[in-house]
């Protein structure tokens, strides 16, 4: 028997409870089929800590969280919460438990599995066999930087601010996931900035030239943000791996998405630098947000949060085969047909989230028979 995982659980607001409810189908069946042992643990993030606690994360988590092998989130946030005080807010904890963990890697994937392609908003040619990476700086850059506030002008009226600052290590640590990366996948690295107009990320161009040469097998293109988005939706599959900054990446990796068929299809890792013994602090969650609307009604996708426990097994337990057949046993329940609201299309047959989950989970047993 493997020694124990031990994984936190943070399901968060919204949609967060149901889709996490699935991952432990998973737990479950990995616990009796494949001899790995979890050890899990739930607490509480966003808009319910602010109800019990006052505050979006509490230092113990904090804590606990530092000392687990891998948190895994479900989402934060919603209307409940909008009126709270802006350092409070679900959001806050979030962006905290990122930075205290020194999460700087954010990898998002994206995908377009082949029962997919017609879910897309962009044509089928355009997206099909789409598989691009973007790797996302995810603890600098303009959501963190200093001085940031809103101030009271003498004159009457206000004053709104925020830094986007990044410095050498930063830039250099991000690059070199995203070219390692590159050198694992279609060896094609593009960083995207605005270095036209930005001095900071003119100079976050420079920095990747710089290290560029110790990556000689990784094609290193440089792209605007603006032809970014543009080229996202008109020839996605010319990218392979993309590094950006934080707020670039916020915003490429939705609209990335959609060419996925919904945003309840993307995963993602967050990812801390190794320390002396190979041990790095690691978040994985959906893109998704708490999706109110539809919040407690059976409706939500779980398949992000299911592939978000994929990438937890490859990335931080090393476990590639149980996560390609996780991967496969998603594939293999949409070639089946089966959808969420968000995916469906006609033809096809509408599913629930927990019938969404154990068909995965019947895929599973299928495979590993
Ligand atoms: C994301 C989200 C978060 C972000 C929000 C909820 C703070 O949009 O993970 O992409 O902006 O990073
Ligand atoms: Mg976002």
């Amino acid at each position: 028997m493997a020694a124990n995982k031990k994984v936190l659980m943070l399901p968060g607001d919204g949609i967060g409870p149901e889709v996490m409810g699935e991952v432990r189908r998973i737990v479950d069946w990995m616990d009796s089929r494949r001899h790995v042992t979890f050890d899990l643990t739930e607490d509480i993030i966003g808009g319910g800590c602010i109800d019990a606690y006052n505050t979006p994360l509490k230092d113990e988590t904090i804590e606990a969280a530092k000392s687990a092998d891998a948190v895994l989130l479900g989402a934060v946030g919603g209307p409940k919460w909008d009126n709270v005080a802006f350092d409070i807010r679900p959001e806050a904890g979030l962006l905290r438990i990122r930075k205290d963990l020194g999460l700087f890697a954010n990898l998002r994937p994206a995908i377009v599995f082949d029962a997919l392609a017609d879910a897309s908003s962009l044509k089928r040619e355009i997206v099909s066999g789409l598989d691009i990476l973007i790797v996302r700086e995810l603890t600098g850059g303009i959501y963190f930087g200093e001085p940031r506030g809103v101030e009271d002008l003498p004159g009457g009226g206000k004053k709104g601010y925020n830094t986007l600052v990044y410095t050498t290590p930063e830039v250099e640590r991000i690059a070199r996931v995203g070219f390692e990366l590159a050198q694992k996948r279609g060896k094609k690295l593009c960083s995207i900035d605005k270095a036209n107009v930005l001095e900071s990320t003119k100079m976050w161009r420079e920095e990747v030239d710089r290290i560029a040469p110790d990556y000689p097998d990784v094609e290193l293109s440089h792209m605007l943000v603006d032809n970014a988005a543009m080229q996202l939706v008109r020839a996605p599959k010319q990218f392979d791996v993309i590094v950006t900054t934080n707020m670039f990446g916020d915003i490429l990796s939705d609209c990335a998405s959609m060419a996925t068929g919904s945003l309840g299809m993307l995963p993602s890792a967050s990812l801390g630098a190794p320390d002396a013994s190979g041990r790095r602090h690691a978040l994985y969650e959906p893109v998704h947000g708490t999706a109110p609307d539809i919040a407690g009604q059976g409706k939500a996708n779980p398949l992000a949060m299911m592939l978000s426990f994929a990438m937890m097994l490859r990335y931080s337990f090393d476990m590639e085969e149980d996560a390609g057949l996780v991967e496969t046993a998603v594939e293999a329940v949409l070639d089946a047909g089966l959808r969420t609201g968000d995916i469906m299309s006609s033809g096809k047959k509408l599913v629930s989230t927990t019938q969404m989950g154990e068909a995965v989970v019947a895929e599973l047993d299928k495979r590993a028979a």
